[in-house]
């Protein structure tokens, strides 16, 4: 069983990045540049945030992180984002979700210049990626995305099962892997035989948030699986696949931490200076 290490791909890419970063720079004089508005105080986006700050100076791009308390209005919010639409030196914003009940999500995705999303959360970026045009592409899909890629470069014809319909996640999943020729079923907590659905996978892309929902015997001898899952349980961080039982069946499997979550990040660089070249052209 090829275990997936997301570390080591996450930091090949970012040495990728960097290289790029640099020539970028001789040739524009300027550097691409991320904003990340983080709005309260919730442990795990603090440190979601800190990390991509961290990963963003690493490569060599610009980056700020514009802080606000739990009570902000929604207007200096928007307001902030048309001011940084502006900006030539902003080359993506992120706001980092979840928001404070009181701001309304849609209104804020929806206030960021499409050409500034790296998120690709926006319906314009959403639309050209269904419809197979140039679109930022959601982060933790597109890592997904090449980690099963490096397993496996030809998808053409392959059987891709995806557990989970979110629109962070399971969507742009399903819209990446039918780019690349495969036959995708995306399944749901109303889907009938989940199990029997599963085990027809020469993929499965496992993204429900529900811990070590897919077992070993769900899963097609030599099917690559990939764990989207973060679950807090009384064991610690799990999945939402059963990582031991699965690496018995599995051609390839990524672990939870390690797998997904590194690339995730690595990701957001990579969008953010897809955007900065969009906006050199
Ligand atoms: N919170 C957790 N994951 C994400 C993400 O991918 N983007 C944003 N904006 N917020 C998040």
């Amino acid at each position: 069983m090829i275990l997936i290490d997301g570390k080591k791909a996450a930091v090949e890419l970012r040495e990728e990045l960097k290289i790029e970063v640099s020539g970028l720079k001789s040739k524009y004089n300027k550097v691409p540049g991320l904003t990340v508005i983080l709005i309260g105080g919730l442990a795990p986006s603090q440190i979601y945030v800190r990390n991509k700050e961290k990963s963003a100076n690493e490569v060599g791009l610009k980056s700020d992180v514009i802080r606000y308390p739990d009570s902000v209005e929604e207007k200096t919010v928007l307001d902030k984002i048309y001011e940084l639409n502006k900006d030539d030196s902003v080359s993506g914003i992120l706001v980092q979700l979840p928001l404070p009940k009181h701001i309304d999500k849609q209104k804020v995705i929806e206030a960021i210049l499409p050409s500034k999303d790296v998120d690709g959360f926006h319906p314009m970026n959403v639309g050209n990626l269904s419809s197979g045009y140039e679109s930022s592409v959601p982060c933790t899909p597109l890592g997904c995305y090449l980690l099963i890629k490096k397993i496996e470069p030809n998808l053409s014809g392959k059987k891709a099962v995806i557990v989970g319909r979110s629109n962070l996640n399971g969507k742009p999943m399903t819209q990446l892997l039918l780019k690349e020729n495969c036959t995708v079923t995306i399944t749901h907590s109303k889907t009938k035989d989940l199990k029997g659905e599963c085990l027809k996978g020469d993929i499965i892309v496992a993204a429900v948030g529900m811990p070590e929902l897919v077992k070993g015997d769900w899963v097609k001898k030599d099917a690559i699986v990939i764990d989207v899952g973060i679950n807090k349980t009384d064991k610690g961080i799990v999945g939402d696949v059963a990582f031991d039982e699965v690496s018995k069946v599995a051609k390839a499997l990524t672990p939870v931490p390690g797998g997904v979550g590194p690339m995730t990040i690595a990701c957001l660089l990579k969008n953010t200076i897809e955007c900065f070249k969009r906006s050199q052209k």
